[in-house]
């Protein structure tokens, strides 16, 4: 039985200020033990936001890493930080790393290769672009990313796999249910060619892209859909009745 996972990304919103004030806000209202809860605040306000959730099951997590150990890499950080201070999760791939930062399948391989070195768990996202959506190719598309952000990674339980189509992200437009089970479907089917039956039934895929608390509870009801990644929904008390689903 596979334990969902519920993930904020809170992107580049709140200052260390607002992201103390909003978790307490919202932390005493999110007691699920029967899964997973990780915010992903900022890098400068992650240590602060887990010392406030010190005494809940709520995780912390990052939105993105360096594979590198050190070294120089102007504005960049490595995983040995993001252990120190105290994060346990690692968004890597996220559509707008890929989009605006020039990441690739290969460079998101090495980021996830490197989490799982150091015992980070890595949400590894994928997804299409609504022109890739309307060609066709959205198969081939999530296929490559899949395979390659996922090659020589042994053990692919360690790995969540977050299926955000791109035309979803911050646009209002949730892909409808079935498109987001239909793809989540998939890439288990994918993984189960990859690995074996028993990996695939065991690996974490999650849905993002304009999660609401009103269509949260559909979504996370899905058979193959293990959790979501939710982004502007995440930053209000919304965020609350989506993990209450
Ligand atoms: P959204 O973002 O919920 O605001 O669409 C999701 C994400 O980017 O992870």
């Amino acid at each position: 039985m596979r334990r969902k996972i519920i993930a904020g990304n809170w992107k580049m919103n709140n200052t260390v200020i607002d992201a103390v004030k909003f978790i307490n806000e919202i932390k005493d209202e999110i007691d699920r033990e029967d899964i997973d809860v990780v915010v992903c605040p900022n890098n400068l306000s992650v240590i602060s936001v887990v010392n406030e959730l010190e005494d809940t099951s709520i995780e912390v997590g990052v939105q993105n890493i360096h594979p590198e150990d050190k070294g120089a890499y102007t504005g960049e950080t490595s995983l040995d930080m993001v252990i120190a201070s105290g994060a346990e999760y690692a968004i890597v791939g996220h559509s707008e790393r890929r989009a605006m930062f020039g990441e690739t399948n290969e460079f998101v391989n090495k980021k996830v290769l490197k989490c799982l070195e150091k015992d980070i768990t890595p949400i590894m996202c994928v997804g299409e672009t609504l022109e890739e959506r309307q060609s066709g190719k959205l198969f081939d598309i999530i296929k490559s990313q899949v395979t390659v952000g996922l090659n020589n990674v042994e053990d692919v339980t360690k790995v969540v796999i977050a299926y955000e189509p791109i035309w979803a992200i911050g646009t209002g437009v949730t892909a409808t249910k079935e498109q987001a089970e239909e793809m989540c479907k998939y890439i288990r089917d994918l993984i189960k060619d990859l690995y074996s039956p028993e990996d695939s039934e065991e690996t974490r895929i999650q849905y993002g892209g304009s999660v609401t608390k009103d269509n949260a509870k559909d979504i996370l009801n899905m058979p193959n859909i293990d959790g979501a990644l939710v982004g502007g929904a995440s930053l209000k008390k919304d965020f609350i009745d989506i993990v209450n689903f």
